[in-house]
């Protein structure tokens, strides 16, 4: 996810192309870059924040140009693969939002014609197709360009001696913000603020020519009307969408968060990584290492691993590896961390591949460091996350894991065809829980009332008890634990009581008598219980004090629709109590120091 941003009018472009840039960095911030033309186009761009680049740029003329604020996907942050990317001539410059799933082959197709690509990104090969097509009509080339592309973009072109831009978008958001005598393009609504409240809205497979007295939609060729809006927004609202957190709109995001991490893996033909050990014998056994919520997501890797690849998995706290694990060169590890750049996860890193060991990392940013020492990179695909609570990313991490087993699975081709299909339909799920948020936040209210709180799950949902109880840890500073369910009996036991609530996972699987039993226990020692249940489950009648209900998945993804039921409710468990949500006391989110 990446922040694009044209303008075309009487000011110069470049203050307000800088200005817009920096009110969507929260899209993406790892390089930027713009494009002015006053006849010739100039390109200035870097591996730095938008502050930086204003600051090293003198005054430009040219009243017409093209930005962009990245969030690397293809090719690691870098001046050659920040954004705008140019032809050729350098006559065309273009900026894009979305990933191009088949540009490997265009790339050769482009080289064997003799275009010259200088990047590794995905989107150079726009600005060479349009060069391609090129016959003295800017907009026919776009198009023709857009053909031969598969995937999703939001694009703005600029051409030297051209007064217009063309802008086009399929699957990734592009507005036009309409001022007078001027006109603005942008990812989002935050860019324009500042100079329009009056917007319009491009729909997928929508192409738009504006000049700075002019704005025409076009679609199959054919002109079409969209509506204009009154954005009411402040800018600060904005980059929330509309939400009041960023945790909630990351918390919201997960359908597509979902769809986009599972469309990158589905359309690349091979495995997301080679499981097996170099020089043994396939797949032996498998080390995963992390911190904090992306530990978590390691301990489900395990039950997924275990469950479907039948070889024996170890977890371990990184920070706790790397004065005790052993590792050995028979081993193949997997390092998962969101940020890539966790201290504790990068020395166990480092120490792995010291000890012969073979890495792959899971991670969510391209180019952090993780992804460069790593021997391969499984790329989470959850956009920038800004609240420091992990949340979209964890359940992205889950669907990595998912994916990154399934090829190595040794369950039969049916069980392996119905995982698949409910896979895919994990965000419908997903949905379906964000729909029912009212219900979670009456059982937020009640617990908000308490100090201490237990969380419990077994199997596949214990790492989700432990998860629910940092979530709430996190943000609504109430002291949580979570627990393997058999554990309570083994010393918990003696802090229930009135004013210890639990909240209890029963998922329906192979642990659910077992869990029924637990909550009895619960309940004969006073501790009120709020339980997360399966549609249609009456047994919990009497067992719980308040229940929420959750769709009916494969047992297998039951981790993924329970994670989002309890970030919501440790959202508004936090909201209750009035706490900081995005940035909590005392936590950052990258820990880069040990
Ligand atoms: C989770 O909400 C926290 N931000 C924290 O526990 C985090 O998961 C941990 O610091 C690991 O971060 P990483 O995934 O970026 O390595």
């Amino acid at each position: 996810m990446c922040g694009i941003v044209g303008y075309i009018g009487e000011k110069r472009a470049h203050p307000v192309l800088l200005n817009s840039l920096g009110k969507l960095e929260y899209r993406g911030y790892d390089s930027c870059g713009i494009a002015v033309s006053a006849g010739g186009i100039e390109v200035y761009k870097d591996a730095v924040r938008v502050k930086a680049l204003e600051k090293a740029l003198s005054p430009l003329e040219g009243m017409i140009g093209i930005g962009h604020t990245r969030w690397a996907t293809h090719g690691e942050p870098s001046k050659v693969n920040a954004h705008p990317h140019c032809d050729c001539t350098g006559r065309i410059a273009v900026v894009h939002n979305g990933i191009i799933n088949n540009f490997q082959r265009l790339r050769e197709q482009l080289a064997s014609e003799g275009h010259i690509l200088s990047s590794h990104t995905d989107t150079e090969v726009i600005p060479h197709l349009i060069e391609k097509y090129y016959d003295g009509d800017l907009e026919k080339a776009v198009e023709l360009a857009l053909r031969d592309i598969e995937g999703s973009y939001a694009i703005i072109v600029l051409m030297a001696d051209e007064p217009k831009l063309v802008a086009a978008r399929k699957d990734s958001p592009l507005i036009i913000g309409i001022g007078d005598r001027e006109n603005f393009i942008a990812s989002d609504v935050p860019a324009i603020l500042d100079y329009t409240s009056r917007v319009i809205y491009l729909e997928d497979g929508d192409m738009a020519v504006i000049t700075a007295d002019n704005i025409e939609v076009k679609r199959d060729g054919a002109e079409v009307t969209r509506e204009e809006h009154k954005i009411l927004w402040s800018v600060k609202d904005a980059q929330k969408g509309g939400y009041e957190h960023f945790m909630l709109k990351e918390i919201h995001e997960q359908p597509k968060v979902i769809r986009d991490t599972l469309a990158e893996y589905i359309s690349a033909a091979e495995p997301a990584a080679d499981l097996a050990v170099a020089g043994g014998s396939g797949l032996e056994d498998m080390l995963i290492l992390a911190c904090g919520t992306s530990y978590h997501a390691a301990l489900i890797g395990k039950y997924i691993i275990e469950g479907l690849v039948k070889i024996p998995v170890r977890v371990e706290l990184a920070s706790e590896f790397n004065y005790s694990g052993q590792a050995s060169a028979r081993n193949k590890a997997i390092v998962i961390t969101q940020s890539g750049e966790t201290a504790d996860a990068l020395k166990a890193i480092k120490r792995l591949k010291k000890e012969g060991c073979q890495v792959i990392a899971i991670t969510n940013v391209v180019g952090s460091t993780a992804s460069r020492i790593a021997d391969q990179t499984v790329y989470t695909r959850a956009g920038p996350e800004m609240s420091v609570a992990a949340t979209k990313s964890f359940v992205a991490q889950l669907i990595a894991l998912y994916w990154l087993a399934l090829p190595y699975s040794r369950v039969d081709v049916r069980r392996l065809d119905d995982l698949v299909m409910e896979l895919r339909q994990l965000p419908v799920k997903v949905q379906r829980v964000l729909d029912n948020e009212a219900a979670i936040l009456d059982c937020a209210r009640q617990l908000s009332e308490f100090e201490n709180v237990f969380y419990i799950g077994r199997g596949i949902n214990y790492p989700i008890a432990l998860e629910g109880a940092l979530k709430l840890k996190e943000i609504s500073y109430i002291h949580a634990e979570g627990y393997a369910a058999g554990e309570l009996k083994h010393g918990p036991f003696a802090l229930l009581g009135s004013g210890m609530p639990v909240v209890a996972i029963v998922a329906q699987d192979n642990t659910y008598e077992a869990m029924l039993t637990t909550l009895k226990e619960i309940k004969a020692r006073q501790s009120p219980v709020l339980a997360l249940v399966g549609e249609g489950d009456g047994n919990v009648e009497g067992l719980a004090d308040w229940v929420i209900t959750v769709p009916q998945v494969d047992p297998m993804f039951s981790s993924v629709v329970n994670a989002v039921v309890l970030q919501l409710l440790a959202y508004h468990v936090a909201k209750q109590r009035g706490c900081p949500i995005d940035f909590p006391r005392n936590l950052a989110k990258s820990v880069t120091v040990e």
